[in-house]
Parts: structure tokens; sequence; C-alpha cells
């Protein structure tokens, strides 16, 4: 277990290590962009496709001039209001400013500027930082240091800034034909970003060819099987995955996410119920999909659905 401080984060970053960062949505593991090794050395630790390209994280708004060729419209309005922030916004780039190993290829990139004060104040000393979620490709993402650890042994420091806040990762936006579309759910909901941008933002990953390819691939799967809400397989599952004021009858192991009525609790004892299942050897768990369609909800749904699909 490896857990270093602020000063020693800065040198290692510096020098072309990596190192794992808290964030307020899930912890990243983080490499310079000067450095293309360390940033090729993330996809290979991971196990990630290379076509699944990576998020860079500005110490500040104003941090994001240096590498975009336009600005969609709305765009300056909504890092303003939710930058620093769990949003992340894809943006056409000068392509010859990030390399290509972290944007796959693609002619655009994604960009946020994080809220965990320790993570800003490692920002502005480092300057911008590329880093995907700080778990094995696939796995579900990191939101403590020891789940960090869990997946990386001693491979990767850890910069310990506690446990995340929202526990899920940032929502994802992108901009066609003059709208802000949702490419992927999460901590900031559509009914908020709604309330900035005048309309509902449509979700696009249904859409065909996918955004990056990467979004195809499998995520945030336990080994252990999930067996979403439908009573008839309920037999079958030795553990429930529900809610602390519901009862649930029969003999089984009980994990509660939390209150039915506070889905800020469920994001964020989200993933650390789903990897207790694999340290406790659970092969198949039943859970409880009987929520709204609406806010973070649409979050825990969208992220359960995926863990489901093996
Ligand atoms: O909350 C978060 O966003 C966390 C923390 C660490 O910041 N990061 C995170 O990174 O979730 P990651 O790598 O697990 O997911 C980033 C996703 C990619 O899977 C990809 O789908 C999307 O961002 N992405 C990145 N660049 C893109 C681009 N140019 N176009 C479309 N999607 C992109
Ligand atoms: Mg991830």
């Amino acid at each position: 277990m490896v857990r270093i401080k602020l000063a020693q984060a800065h040198i290692k970053l510096r020098m072309g290590g990596l190192v794992a960062i808290p964030t307020e949505t899930v912890y990243g593991i983080a490499a310079s962009l000067d450095h293309v090794s360390a940033i090729k050395k993330i996809f290979e630790l991971k196990r990630r496709p290379p076509n699944n390209p990576l998020i860079v994280h500005l110490p500040h708004p104003l941090a994001v001039e240096s590498y975009i060729a336009d600005l969609p419209p709305g765009s300056q309005e909504l890092m303003a209001h939710f930058w620093p922030g769990p949003l992340t916004l894809v943006l056409p780039i000068k392509i010859e400013s990030i390399p290509n190993e972290a944007r796959a290829g693609l002619p655009t990139a994604a960009f946020r500027v994080p809220s965990h004060p320790l993570t800003l104040q490692l920002l502005h000393l480092t300057g911008p930082l590329v880093a995907p979620s700080a778990n094995r490709s696939g796995s579900p993402s990191s939101t403590a240091p020891s789940h960090v650890e869990e997946d990386f042994d001693d491979l990767v420091p850890v910069l310990d800034g506690g446990m995340c806040d929202n526990g899920v990762e940032s929502t994802i936006l992108v901009s066609k034909n003059g709208k802000w579309h949702i490419a992927r759910f999460g901590a900031l909901t559509p009914e908020v970003l709604a309330e900035q941008l005048g309309y509902y933002p449509s979700f696009l990953s249904s859409q065909s060819p996918p955004l990056c390819p990467g979004m195809m691939h499998r995520h945030y799967a336990p080994k252990a099987r999930l067996l979403l809400g439908s009573d008839p397989y309920r037999g079958q599952a030795r553990a429930v995955i529900g809610f602390s004021d519901r009862i649930y009858s029969g003999r089984k192991r009980f994990f509660s996410l939390g209150l039915s009525t506070r889905p800020e609790e469920v994001c964020y004892n989200l993933y650390e119920i789903l990897r207790y299942l694999d340290r406790r050897g659970i092969l198949v768990a039943w859970v409880d999909m009987d929520f709204p369609d609406s806010g973070l909800w649409r979050t825990v749904r969208e992220r359960l659905e995926r863990a489901a699909q093996s």
C-alpha cells in the first residue's frame, strides 16, 4: 500500500509517473499530458482498449483555451456554471495539443475541472492531467483509496483524499447540431442541466455509430452475476442488493444501497457494494430495481444495467 502526499504526487507526475487522485466523483489514475509513455502505461495497467479515450482534468476553466479549436454554443455558460464539478464536455480540439494516445485518435477531447480540493491543488502545481477512473477496465470504479489498492496493489501510489463524495462518474455532454446531448449519465442530473440549458438534453448512447468506440466495452461489472429486479430470478440468488427501508423475504444475505428515497446515498454506496460481492466471493445477487427513472436514479439504473451485462 503506497499512499503519498501532495508534494510527492507533484514530483511523480512531473517525472512521468502515475498517481491515483481523488475526485468528487471517483478516483482517477493520472498522468501528465507531457509524458506519452505515462499515458500508454495507464492503458497497459488498466488493460484498457486503446480506442477508449481519456478525460483531460484542468485546474481552471480558462485552461481549456489552449486546447480547443472552437467552442460549441453554450459551452462557456456550462463551464461557468458547473466547473469545478462533475460535468465533462467533449469539445473539438487543435489536434496537436493533445497526444493521440489520450484521445484515441479522435479530433475531439473530453475536459472537466474536478472539485476535490486536494486534486485542484495538485492540478495547479502540475497543470492539466489525463485520468481515467482508477479501476481495471470493465470493473466497478474506485471510490476509496482501498479500492485502488484492490485493483493495482502498490503499482500506483495513491493521493489519499478519503471517500469520493458523489460515488459515480461525471456526466458527459457532447454538442451536436447546436444542442447538448448526454453521452454518459453521471453525477450531474439531466434535470439540473435542463435548468441551465433551457431544454432537456437527450441521451446519445443508443445511436449508431457510437460517439467513441470505447463506450461499447463492458463497464462497471463485478465478477458476481447480477439479476436485475424481476421476481422469478430471485430464487437463484443468495444475496439481495436492495434498500434499507424495504423488507425482503427469504434467508438471503442483504446488502443495503441506502434509503430508497436518497439516490445520492445510493450512488455513494454503489461501487463499494459491487466490489464487496467479489471480496466475499458471492456469485449471484438479485438487485431491487424498483426506483424512479429520473434524476440520479437514471445514473444508478444505467450503471446497474451495464454491470449486469457480461
Ligand atoms: O468522473 C469522471 O469522469 C472520472 C474521474 C476520474 O474524473 N473519470 C472517468 O474516466 O470516468 P473514464 O476514463 O473512466 O471515462 C471517460 C469516458 C470514456 O470512456 C469515453 O467514453 C469518454 O469519457 N470520452 C473521453 N473522450 C471522449 C471523446 N473525445 N469523445 C467521446 N467520449 C469521450
Ligand atoms: Mg471508467
